[in-house]
């Protein structure tokens, strides 16, 4: 029996993952990185600097910088990130999360968040949710980002519960790996192609209810 849900951050929640690939593309063509649909889709999820390595070797520059360069980059992309997301607000909320947080705690649901951002609890801030996720999954205290299921078994643990009775929320093949690999029921959001080791579908977040879930487990 389902007692909590596990929630990715950014492409899930809201819409940053826009705001994330942005300051990325813009690094990655600074360094002449070709980007592609590949590159953008293979990003989702991953840590900050798991994203730089993953940029640098698609342009086979993985060894043309030195780790305190490669530093100096990451931080460069975060500080155009962050004065992204400052300008979010409760209108950044993706259709029916608000709905569906609220359905939540009204039928008495745990909840948790599991983002690989640093920057979650920001983000959580500006939307105005961060009563919403009184647990939240320290990305700083993971030894390994997603896909490795680490994540999604902390999340699960904050919550007290079974990985068996946790469905964890993602918009990235990376994260649904993450959840699989944790033994907790996944729901994937956005193009079924990529999410195709999804537990249960959904085209867009507004999709994601109680009543489509218990549907979808039947
Ligand atoms: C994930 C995003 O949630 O967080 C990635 O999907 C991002 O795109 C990662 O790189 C790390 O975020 P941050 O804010 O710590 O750089
Ligand atoms: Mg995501």
């Amino acid at each position: 029996q389902i007692k909590g849900f596990v929630f990715d951050l950014d492409g899930v929640i809201t819409d940053t993952s826009l705001y994330h690939t942005k300051a990325w593309r813009q690094l990655a063509e600074k360094l002449g990185v070709t980007w592609t649909k590949t590159l953008e889709d293979g990003l989702k999820g991953i840590s900050r600097m798991d994203s730089l390595e993953m940029i640098l070797k698609a342009g086979n520059k993985e060894n043309d910088y030195t780790q305190d360069e490669k530093v100096a980059l990451a931080t460069e992309k975060n500080t155009n990130y962050v004065n992204a997301i400052h300008q979010m607000t409760p209108a950044n909320i993706l259709p029916g999360i608000k709905a569906f947080l609220d359905d939540l705690r009204a039928n008495g649901y745990l909840i948790a968040l599991a983002s690989a951002s640093k920057n979650g609890p920001t983000v959580l801030k500006q939307l105005e949710l961060t009563d919403y996720f009184p647990k939240i999954v320290d990305p700083a205290t993971l030894s390994k980002g997603k896909p490795d299921p680490e994540i999604y078994v902390k999340g699960a643990e904050a919550l007290d519960l079974d990985p068996t009775q946790c469905i964890g929320v993602e918009d990235a093949a990376a994260g649904i790996q993450a959840i699989n690999g944790a033994n907790e029921t996944s729901i994937g959001i956005g193009d079924p192609d990529t999410l195709s080791a999804a537990d249960i579908h959904f085209n867009d977040t507004s999709e994601m209810t109680l009543a489509n879930i218990a549907k979808a487990m039947a």
